[in-house]
């Protein structure tokens, strides 16, 4: 098999793994983290565009949030990976890229490969303006999670398990990851792209206060 026909096999397997998925991991952010990745690569003038293409594809395959156990995610994507005709050296990066991004909450794994902060990169990025607002209130809905509650504290440093376990609102999400999201990027593309997404994001709030408050 050559490169193109890998990826467009490694693309089938995630369209699949992903279809369906009412959770902010459905096959259409998986599209945009892959040209997200692609374009900060262009930009930044450096990169392996496979490796960068095959992690993109495959940045959510393990996560803990599409599996009943941590395991699971693990031996699947490990499965996928041992059967594509690569060299181990190129499996093994993908498969780094891949972990280091797929384990969050409060991970920070260190990154080791220019590719991997452009996959990290593109998978922030996807989660903060527009699309970010969307996500975070498509994930609220279906975890039954109210879009506001002023009642409940804003907690900044929560722990893995505090975070998925705590009660929380979409908004507080806001406080809580997304307005942090473009200080923690890599790449000046990415930096420079977050700038207007983080604008819009203020903005939204500043008019969902507005709204939420008429008349008081
Ligand atoms: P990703 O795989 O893109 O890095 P996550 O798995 O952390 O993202 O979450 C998927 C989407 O759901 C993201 O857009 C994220 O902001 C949103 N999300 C995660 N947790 C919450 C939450 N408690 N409330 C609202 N949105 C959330
Ligand atoms: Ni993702």
């Amino acid at each position: 098999m050559q490169g193109n026909s890998i990826l467009i096999h490694i693309e089938q397997f995630a369209r699949t793994f992903h279809s369906g998925d009412a959770s902010g991991h459905d096959w259409h952010h998986i599209d945009r983290v892959r040209r997200l990745a692609l374009y900060i690569a262009e930009k930044e003038g450096k990169g392996d565009r496979f490796i960068i293409e095959a992690a993109a594809l495959l940045h959510d395959i393990p996560d803990e949030k599409m599996h009943a156990g941590k395991k699971e995610g693990e031996e699947i994507l490990h499965r996928f990976l041992g059967g594509l005709p690569l060299v181990e050296e190129t499996k093994k990066h993908i498969a780094e890229i891949v972990f280091s991004i797929s384990f969050k909450g409060g991970n920070e794994a260190e990154l080791t490969s220019f590719e991997a902060m452009a996959v990290r990169d593109a998978d922030r990025l996807d989660a903060i303006g527009a699309i970010g607002i969307a996500r975070a209130f498509a994930y609220g809905g279906k975890k039954g999670q109210p879009l506001y509650e002023p009642a409940l504290p804003v907690r900044s440093a929560m722990t893995v398990v505090e975070y998925r376990n705590g009660k929380t609102s979409s908004i507080h999400h806001f406080y809580e990851k997304l307005l942090l999201l473009k200080d923690r990027l890599h790449t000046e593309t990415a930096k420079s792209l977050a700038e207007e997404r983080h604008r819009f994001m203020k903005q939204f709030l500043q008019h969902f206060y507005k709204e939420w408050n008429v008349g008081q």
